[in-house]
């Protein structure tokens, strides 16, 4: 069966805008979280404590969640890979990180200059501290499908990282389609790998056209966290190949038509969609955006 009511876990503000080629100013940045939660969002990702030089397009994480009016009853959690990021978080007062490992031994090294093995002793110490602080801790798995270098990842390489995450303490767990090679029947043996899919998310990439079908697989293997991101931006620096998220709208308009409740105003995504498009200069390539917006 299908989940009555389902959590979007929006990803706009951090997977998206860590892809953009322009500098987004830091305001705009703010705004566009601000019209999120006015939307009804209650769990925003907002940025990433990364390396500035790793991932510049969000090297003002402190200055954007210094500005932020944060509202009681919406969560913003942030990225974080080390203790140099969970420190910097702890001092604004970030309530919820996410911690993000690769299934894969290239994509780790792209990604974290780590090996598969030895991203593991970067994360320890990370959500043993933030457990310590009271933070709570998501933790991703990337490359969970496939990988441009390494091709489809073994189901059993993703589970003995996924569940290793889970072991150190953290509430849940994002399969990441970081490049969108997921097909629907790969998402169900996945899922149905895991001992525990209700502390599963799926996080799809919509680079072939299979995020919402992914996404209706997973609900149907019992996972009632789905992120996306507001008007389909998205993408990893680190992986060329990556798209853009699956759409906020894509998935509310799928869920509603499922009668699954969501919490969100679809006409306000749609509208902030359209505002981003605007300032970054390219349309929105979610299908309900385009239909919605015109006229
Ligand atoms: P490294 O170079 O190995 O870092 O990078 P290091 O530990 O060797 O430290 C080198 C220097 O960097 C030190 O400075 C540190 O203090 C500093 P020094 O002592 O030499 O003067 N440093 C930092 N400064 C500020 N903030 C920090 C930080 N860390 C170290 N956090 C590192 C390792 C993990 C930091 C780097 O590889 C990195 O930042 N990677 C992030 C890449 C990234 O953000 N990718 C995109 C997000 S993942 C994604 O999009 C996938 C996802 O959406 C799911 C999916 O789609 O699958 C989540
Ligand atoms: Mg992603």
């Amino acid at each position: 069966g299908l989940p009555q009511q389902v959590t979007i876990y929006e990803v706009g503000p951090r997977d998206g805008l860590q892809n953009e080629s322009s500098v987004i100013p830091v305001e705009v940045k703010a705004a566009f979280i601000d019209r999120l939660a006015d939307a009804g969002h209650k769990v925003i990702e907002a940025t990433s404590f990364v390396h500035p030089k790793w991932v510049p397009q969000l090297a003002d994480a402190r200055e954007l969640l210094t500005r932020l009016h944060r509202r009681p009853g919406v969560r913003y959690p942030v990225l974080v890979p080390n203790l140099r990021g969970l420190d910097r978080a702890l001092e604004l007062d970030v309530a919820e990180i996410a911690i993000f490992a690769s299934a894969t031994e290239t994509f780790a090294a792209k990604n974290l200059n780590r090996s598969l093995e030895s991203q593991f002793e970067m994360f320890e110490p990370v959500v043993a501290r933030a457990l310590d602080n009271g933070v709570k801790v998501r933790a991703y798995v990337s490359m969970c499908f496939g990988d441009p270098w390494e091709g489809p990842t073994p189901i059993p390489q993703v589970v003995a990282v996924g569940e290793r995450l889970l072991g150190l303490g953290c509430y849940q767990l994002s399969l990441g389609d970081t490049i969108g090679v997921g097909t629907p029947g790969h998402v169900t043996a996945l899922i149905r790998a895991f001992r525990t899919p209700e502390r599963l998310a799926v996080h799809f990439h919509d680079t072939y056209g299979q995020a919402l079908g992914n996404t209706l697989a997973a609900l149907k293997a019992g996972v009632t966290t789905v992120d996306a991101s507001t008007g389909g931006i998205g993408g990893c620096p680190y992986a060329e190949s990556a798209t853009g998220n699956l759409a906020t709208e894509d998935l509310v308009w799928m869920l509603r038509g499922l009668g699954i409740e969501t919490g969100l105003d679809l006409g306000k995504l749609v509208s902030t969609s359209t505002w981003l498009a605007e300032l970054l200069g390219r349309p929105s390539p979610s299908r309900v955006v385009q239909a919605l917006s015109k006229g």
